[in-house]
């Protein structure tokens, strides 16, 4: 069996192939990313040496590779993991987010269809379901009212996904899962973030007031979510994915805090974010009822092991600080990143 990944050296992609590769020997991983500055090969080490793993650089906006990779691999399952992420750099620039993450899926869509697939799975996110009041969940059901340009272009790919799936039987399915937190996600993201400028004694950016909610998950469990909407998910069905831990986000700010054994003063409110969505909360009984799967991994537990990942991996961060991250590339493939 073969699988397409795109997106695989980004923070979510990545501990899916390392918890992957490692699990199926049997089946072939072909990752490909165009190595924007969220995509680290160093996240791969894991992988990389084996024998069910291949790396390619490249886009998901490029027809003409996706399709040279269709025919030598013949690719039985795609999973589209790249994207743009990042909701403040969506609201700074708009258009990188709807190139990538619109028309590179319909990009991969085409072809996917093209050359025939027995199922093509879009890793979706809880935003594009907008913003919630103080009670009530995201279920399937609820309607889409994505906020920001990073949400309206996730929204965009999945309705055109769908739109694949009813015009021509395409084998898609979707997943939406809430906010990831764990090893290797880029330190523009609030988990990292805090912990590494605790870390450095730097202040900490609390937009707001600090009480926007977000129900998180640990990567690993949502890793094994995508692993079994892949194998057993239902063909045109959508799956919330989440661990139902709500939290304000001041309360992980502080929690850092305290574990790092530093103090509050350094916790400094910012300007808000521009149409900041108040409070995500996802309903997953769906996937648990239909498919079995539940998180394994509490906030209390993940949150300790990600705060110690990023005490012991310092080097890590300390190469995307100072950019030598970019350079891994070369050094292991021989070439530049833009040749
Ligand atoms: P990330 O920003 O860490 O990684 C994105 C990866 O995509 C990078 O490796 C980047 O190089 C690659 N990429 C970007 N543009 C590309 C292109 N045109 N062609 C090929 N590769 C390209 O993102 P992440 O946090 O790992 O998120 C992965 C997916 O999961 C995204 O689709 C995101 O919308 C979704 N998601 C993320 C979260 C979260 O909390 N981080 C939650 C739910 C869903
Ligand atoms: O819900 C899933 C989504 O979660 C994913 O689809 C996105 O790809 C992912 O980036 C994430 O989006 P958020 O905007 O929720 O994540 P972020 O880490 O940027 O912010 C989390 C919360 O913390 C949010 O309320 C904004 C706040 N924040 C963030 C940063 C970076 C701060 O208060 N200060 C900060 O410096």
């Amino acid at each position: 069996m073969n699988i397409l990944l795109t997106g695989g050296a980004g923070f979510i992609g990545s501990n899916f192939i390392n918890y992957f590769t490692a699990k199926h020997e049997k089946i072939n991983v072909v990752n490909l990313d165009l190595l924007t500055y969220a995509g680290n090969l160093e996240n791969l080490k894991d992988s990389e040496s084996r024998k069910n793993y291949t790396f390619v650089k490249g886009s998901i906006l490029d027809r003409k590779l996706i399709e040279e990779l269709f025919e030598k691999f013949k690719f039985d399952h795609v999973i589209n993991f790249a994207a743009e992420s990042h909701v403040d750099r969506s609201i700074l620039s708009s258009e990188p987010f709807y190139m990538t993450n619109v028309i590179g899926t319909t990009t991969l869509l085409d072809v996917a269809k093209k050359f025939g697939v027995e199922r093509f799975l879009q890793v979706s996110t809880d935003e594009v379901y907008g913003s919630l009041g103080a009670t009530g969940k995201f279920s399937e059901t609820t309607p889409i009212s994505p906020n920001s340009p990073y949400s309206a272009s996730k929204a965009a790919a999945d309705m055109a996904v769908m739109a694949f799936y009813h015009t021509h039987g395409f084998p898609a399915v979707i997943t939406r899962c809430s906010n990831n937190y764990g090893p290797y996600q880029f330190p523009e993201k609030l988990i990292p973030l805090m912990i590494i400028n605790a870390l450095n004694g730097k202040k900490l950016p609390v937009y707001g007031d600090g009480m926007n909610v977000r129900d998180w998950i640990y990567v690993l469990d949502h890793a094994k979510a995508i692993e079994l909407v892949l194998f057993k998910g239902k063909l045109g069905e959508i799956y919330n994915v989440g661990a139902d831990s709500e939290k304000p986000n001041i309360e992980i700010v502080k929690l850092i805090l305290s574990n790092l054994d530093k103090t509050e003063d350094l916790i400094e409110y910012v300007k808000d974010r521009p149409g900041h969505d108040r409070r995500y909360a996802i309903d997953s009984s769906k996937i648990e009822k239909e498919l079995g799967w539940k998180p394994e991994i509490s906030f209390d537990e993940g949150m300790k092991a990600t705060i110690n990942w990023y005490l012991e991996n310092k080097t890590w961060w300390e190469r995307i600080l100072n950019k030598e991250y970019l350079t891994y590339y070369e050094e292991q493939y021989g070439k530049s990143l833009e040749g």
